[in-house]
């Protein structure tokens, strides 16, 4: 069970959400895990829940200054760092056209997750060169195996994660780095703020609309996916977008549609 035993792993967004999950499922496999966020009730929340081996480090990831401090206090307190799990992130909206989109917000959801992933793998990077080992997950998004899930500012984000997670594959590999994307469908659980029958809601539609029928995608889905990742059953998968999404995006529906209309 314990597929991450003694490894000291950083999850940044991991106050809730997806990276909350994380948080959880990494510490009940035997990772130190230091919970990096800007919530800071809700990740210290966290760490009085799961006691020992778990911390909070309040950190912007758009910052980075906070970005090396949390690096650097996780070396000085744990002496290494084998996982930087990038996942903080926010949608500027749920839906909406370029033609209504202000510049503000394209810069702001480029900053958190574009930017925010950049800053986190290049203090992750400047120490796994060091040690010649380490692994970077970047939370990306279905949106970048397919057109259509999601506006295009928080397209261009998430296609910048992963032009970076390729680029990175290629300059860290020979510094024994792996990186790789994990890249979700819709997860109606780990939006803040839905009650449980408007989650609920959400999941029934995103099912009904998804490809693979008899399974819902939730957080647990997703943190299940960057724990293959970050583990040693991994240990020579890098440049790989991991897109969770029960085959959505590499099928056309219009064919078997147009099929049982007839
Ligand atoms: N929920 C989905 O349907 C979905 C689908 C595809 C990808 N994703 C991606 O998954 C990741 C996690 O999203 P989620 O659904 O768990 O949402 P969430 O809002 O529950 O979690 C995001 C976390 O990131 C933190 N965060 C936001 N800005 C930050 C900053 N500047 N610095 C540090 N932390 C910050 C938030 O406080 C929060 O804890 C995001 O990158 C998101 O884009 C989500």
């Amino acid at each position: 069970m314990n597929r991450l035993e003694g490894k000291v792993v950083i999850i940044t967004g991991g106050a809730h959400g997806i990276g909350a999950t994380t948080v959880r499922l990494f510490h009940q496999h035997g990772a130190k895990v230091v919970i990096a966020d800007i919530q800071d009730h809700l990740g210290q929340a966290i760490t009085k829940e799961l006691g020992e081996n778990v911390c909070y480090i309040h950190c912007d990831a758009t910052n980075e200054d906070d970005i090396s401090n949390l690096v650097d206090t996780t070396i000085a307190k744990y002496g290494k760092l084998d996982i930087m799990f990038s996942n903080a992130g926010i949608v500027e909206r749920p839906s909406g056209s370029i033609l209504d989109t202000p510049k503000s917000d394209l810069e702001r959801v480029i900053n958190v997750n574009t930017i925010g992933a950049f800053l986190a793998a290049k203090h992750a990077a400047r120490v796994m060169a060091l040690q010649r080992k380490g692994c970077i997950i970047f939370t990306a998004s279905a949106c970048t195996s397919i057109a259509g899930l999601s506006t295009p500012a928080y397209a261009v984000s998430k296609y910048g994660i992963l032009g970076l997670a390729k680029s990175l594959a290629a300059e860290l590999g020979g510094c024994g780095i792996r990186v790789n994307c994990v890249s979700p469908y819709a997860v109606m659980n780990s939006i803040q703020g839905l009650s449980e029958v408007e989650v609920a809601k959400g999941e029934a539609i995103m099912s009904a609309i998804g490809n693979l029928k008899g399974q819902v995608l939730r957080a647990e889905g997703v943190a299940q996916a960057a724990l293959y990742l970050a583990s040693d059953e991994a240990n020579y998968v890098s440049g790989l977008n991991l897109v969770v999404d029960g085959g959505f995006s590499i099928v056309n529906p219009t064919l078997i549609m147009a099929r049982d209309r007839l």
